[in-house]
């Protein structure tokens, strides 16, 4: 299993060295990968636990500022890279058009792409799942070949979920794993949102291969008890 933590525009760099002192007591036979603020990709000193990033410019180096490219985040020792978040597509506009060209770079630069896909609850209420993650999944993923597309891990996060505390009847996700598991036979697919210590046992399926954590990746005694479930 692999379990992604997303600290979001969390902790500062006092706060984090903190956190990084408790997570090191982390000890898990799962894979976990943490994803801090750009700023803190350079404070992280972890040996179990794998660095990646929230974000990746669509561009090389340049003169583009304010962008971090996927060659500087390599040069950091970042090994994944969370790409599509709801939270980016919502607030900084971000297409698919964007996600293409990141997931282009990522990948040229020997990082995983984690890409976030999943629906509004006006799109679940419309019956509208499978149009929306296929329309995510096939403009995220234009251009590129078999080979390079299986090493994508697809995180589905329902919108309505995250950071909400619902989460969806475990039948509901297996029938989206399956839908894209026909689209993508050989991508590992996780499962993000309100996933916790407390609700874990009802979200576990051999359909999905890991979590993405948002709010609990802030809380480390409580991923060790999440992770002791898994
Ligand atoms: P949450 O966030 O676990 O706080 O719902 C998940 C995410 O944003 O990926």
């Amino acid at each position: 299993m692999i379990v992604i933590l997303n600290n979001k525009c969390n902790l500062s760099k006092t706060e984090f060295i903190k956190y990084q002192e408790e997570l090191k007591t982390i000890n898990t036979e799962h894979e976990v990968v943490l994803c801090p603020t750009y700023l803190n990709i350079n404070n992280c000193q972890l040996e179990t636990i794998k660095i990646g990033a929230q974000n990746v410019s669509c561009t090389d180096n340049g003169a583009y500022t304010g962008e971090i490219s996927a060659r500087d985040l390599k040069d950091s020792g970042v090994k994944y890279t969370i790409v599509g978040h709801s939270e980016r597509r919502k607030y900084q506009n971000e297409s698919n058009y964007d996600i293409n060209e990141k997931i282009k770079r990522l990948l040229e630069n020997d990082i995983t792409p984690i890409l976030c896909i999943g629906e509004t609850e006006d799109e679940r209420n419309n019956g509208l799942v499978e149009y929306i993650i296929n329309k995510q999944l096939s403009e995220s993923l234009r251009g590129l070949l078999e080979e390079k597309i299986k090493k994508i891990i697809i995180a589905y996060e329902p919108i309505w979920s995250i950071g909400t505390g619902l989460i969806p009847d475990i039948d509901d996700i297996i029938n989206v794993n399956n839908f894209i598991k026909k689209l993508y036979p050989n991508n590992q697919i996780i499962y993000g949102g309100s996933a916790n210590e407390n609700n874990i046992q009802n979200l576990k399926s051999k359909a999905i291969d890991g979590y993405l954590l948002g709010g609990l990746s802030l809380k480390p005694e409580k991923i060790k008890e999440f992770l002791d479930q898994l």
